[in-house]
């Protein structure tokens, strides 16, 4: 499909990773946020999606980057839904940043995307509607190699390998990289940075190596 689109058009289609996740504030757009800069970092031409209308985060942040003059500058735009025409563009990437609801929107962006990732907090107040949101999406079509956890905001060792031992019986893949709880992450984020450019060494390496393990995927 790709190659075909390419011939007729001389346009590659972008790849697209999506950040998705009905439950709120586990972690979309501060994952979208920090591939977003990677990928910019290895001068690729991406556009990160914001597709929260609402609440512009992701648009804010990148709005909040160009003020600081923080280099790259991250493309963002935001749209009420997923604008098929951008698969048209001549993107390398798009990074999906999706706003927190239920909708056939999910399904229409995880029937595009070459790579979804959700996010998931240690509590089982996130982990299982995490699970059924990948079944319900399996169960829609979308194949399992697609399909991918982040466990994000872990407070300890013993958290994350709980987290891990509950995911592992949905045979969802679950990244080897899990990002632990940093207030500086949030500070980064307040500052127009991403995780990977947190004021700790320790740290950027950690989201750096996820980072590295989700494209190696995409
Ligand atoms: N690992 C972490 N450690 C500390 N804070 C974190 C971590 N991950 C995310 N946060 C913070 O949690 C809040 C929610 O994260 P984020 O905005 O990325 O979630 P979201 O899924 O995009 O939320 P929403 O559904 O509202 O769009 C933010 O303030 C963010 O800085
Ligand atoms: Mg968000």
């Amino acid at each position: 499909m790709g190659i075909l689109k390419e011939k007729r058009t001389g346009i590659k289609s972008p790849k697209i990773i999506a950040c998705l996740s009905q439950k709120g504030g586990g972690g979309k757009s501060t994952l979208a946020r920090a591939l977003a800069v990677e990928l910019t970092k290895q001068k690729l031409n991406i556009l990160l999606v914001d597709l929260d209308i609402q609440q512009k985060t992701s648009q804010e942040w990148s709005e909040r980057r160009k003020q600081q003059n923080i280099k790259p500058t991250v493309n963002c735009q935001s749209f009420p839904y997923f604008p098929l025409e951008l698969l048209k563009k001549n993107y390398d990437y798009l990074i999906i940043d999706a706003p927190a609801r239920i909708s056939q929107e999910s399904l229409t962006i995880a029937k595009q995307a070459n790579l979804i990732i959700r996010p998931v907090r240690p509590s089982l107040d996130d982990l299982n509607p995490a699970i059924r949101e990948f079944n319900g999406l399996f169960k829609a079509g979308i194949p399992k190699s697609k399909l991918n956890f982040v466990i994000n905001a872990v407070g300890s060792r013993a958290m994350e390998k709980a987290t891990r031992d509950y995911l592992v019986p949905a045979e969802y893949y679950i990244f080897p990289i899990a990002l632990e709880e940093k207030v500086s992450y949030q500070e980064a984020q307040n500052q127009g940075l991403s995780i990977g450019e947190v004021k700790y060494k320790r740290l950027q390496e950690q989201v750096k190596k996820l980072v590295k393990e989700i494209l190696k995927k995409c």
